[in-house]
């Protein structure tokens, strides 16, 4: 039947797949990616960063992001924004500034407001990896020259920008529960007691083949207790190379149980597929030995991960 359309008949607000613009003059990759009945969302892999969109202190490009936009509203699928504020793909306009607090402050407000006011009407993750893996802040240059506050300053800006976009924060290793993940409830419960916009929780997803946390569910869970709703933002699941049928069997267990965690609570609304084809996946690059991660093979074949997911919902 297809992912998107498993997921919504399960009362899910989409399924999708991230995607980049080098890959978009591969025409059979196109074509199932612009297929609304796997994908009715798309979220651009490196597009909206702040390397790409103000490489130079306010001069802003927005030609590749357009492109993706274009493709997903030609194609009618949701987008989501990725991402404001990330200490990594940063130009280092601004990780070596030297800024003040007061200046940054007002850097980060130019670059939000602006990158969302232009991508209008998306659900946007605003603020991206924020915390250590033992839940203290990650000390990038927003963190150590505004302090925390700089997620509330971010989320504002984008609220002030589009008032009808969905503001997340997102992170890696808060599949489960933890140390990691309870910072980021934490970090909910702060920005609502301030008043800050947070409409969402979105966990990235990038997994081990066998090592998906047991406490996934419950993790979701403590997320949408808070009154937010949850995303499954870049999920892939890789393997150490070379695949075997048994990781793929594993890998297959391994999606349905993500999938079933999230259609197991009601405001775990979407989930995003980190690109939906071996051949363009990031993992490869970054894990050394490993890859596979994800439910189309690099010949654009179903993989046993695709009925898990199927299953899943
Ligand atoms: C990755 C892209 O997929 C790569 O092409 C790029 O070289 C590095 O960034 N977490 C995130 C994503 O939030 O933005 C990252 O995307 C993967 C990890």
């Amino acid at each position: 039947a297809g992912l998107a359309v498993v997921a919504k008949a399960a009362g899910k607000l989409y399924f999708g797949s991230a995607t980049d613009n080098p890959e978009l003059s591969d025409a059979p990759y196109v074509a199932i990616l612009s297929d609304t009945k796997e994908f009715n969302q798309i979220t651009p892999g490196n597009s909206m960063k702040w390397d790409a969109t103000e490489p130079s202190r306010g001069t802003f490009r927005f030609a590749n992001g357009d492109a993706i936009v274009d493709l997903a509203k030609n194609n009618g699928q949701l987008l989501r924004g990725h991402t404001c504020v990330w200490h990594s793909q940063l130009p280092s306009w601004v990780t070596n500034g030297g800024f003040n607090n007061a200046t940054l402050q007002s850097i980060i407000q130019t670059h939000c407001s602006t990158v969302v006011d232009h991508y209008k009407g998306q659900i946007w993750d605003v603020v991206n990896e924020p915390f250590n893996e033992d839940g203290t802040w990650r000390t990038s240059v927003f963190y150590n020259t505004i302090g925390p506050e700089y997620v509330a300053v971010a989320l504002r800006a984008a609220r002030a920008a589009d008032p009808n976009a969905k503001l997340y924060v997102n992170d890696y290793n808060i599949d489960g529960t933890g140390a990691k993940s309870t910072a980021m409830v934490n970090l909910v419960k702060s920005l609502q007691a301030q008043g800050a916009p947070i409409d969402g929780v979105g966990i990235q997803g990038h997994l081990i083949v066998g090592q998906v946390p047991t406490t996934i569910q419950a993790n979701i869970e403590q997320f949408a207790a808070l009154g937010v709703e949850v995303a499954i933002t870049e999920l892939d699941i890789r393997m150490t190379l070379p695949v075997t049928d048994a990781l793929l069997q594993q890998q297959k267990r391994d999606y349905q149980t993500v999938i079933a965690a999230c259609n197991a609570v009601p405001k775990c609304v979407g989930v995003t597929i980190w690109d939906y084809t071996d051949k363009y996946s990031w993992v490869p690059s970054v894990f050394n030995g490993q890859g596979a991660a994800l439910p189309w093979d690099a010949n654009f074949n179903k993989k046993p991960a695709y009925d898990g997911i199927v299953a899943g919902f």
